[in-house]
């Protein structure tokens, strides 16, 4: 598959164990810096109504949507239980020269 990778923000614009949103080429994203310095990329709509993940809480690689508590982990993107059905699609990230580059869809 090819890859397209794409400049999405400063590595310095998420500060670790946070989680930071962006809009780009039509997707709402939203990036995760873990404790440790790992960065992920999903989609930032929950799959299970309308909210954005960045506006919920991260825990360590599970973030919690802030409107009726379904959790993911951000690695996987994987739903970990009631209410989530659906998992979200995740995005590969790399780090090149302090910037943060995510591999989206061609
Ligand atoms: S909208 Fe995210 S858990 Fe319901």
């Amino acid at each position: 598959m090819s890859e397209n990778w794409v400049r999405v923000a400063a590595a310095s614009d998420v500060a670790e164990g946070t989680a930071f949103p962006v809009e780009i080429n039509g997707l709402t994203l939203a990036l995760y810096h873990l404790e440790g310095g790992q960065y992920y990329c999903t989609d930032n709509i929950c799959t299970h109504a309308f909210a954005l993940l960045t506006d919920g809480y991260l825990d360590g690689n599970i973030v919690e949507c802030p409107l009726h508590a379904g959790q993911f982990d951000v690695c996987t993107g994987k739903g970990l239980g009631a209410p989530i059905e659906e998992d979200l699609q995740t995005y590969k990230v790399k780090v090149e020269g302090g910037e943060l580059l995510v591999n989206l869809p061609a």
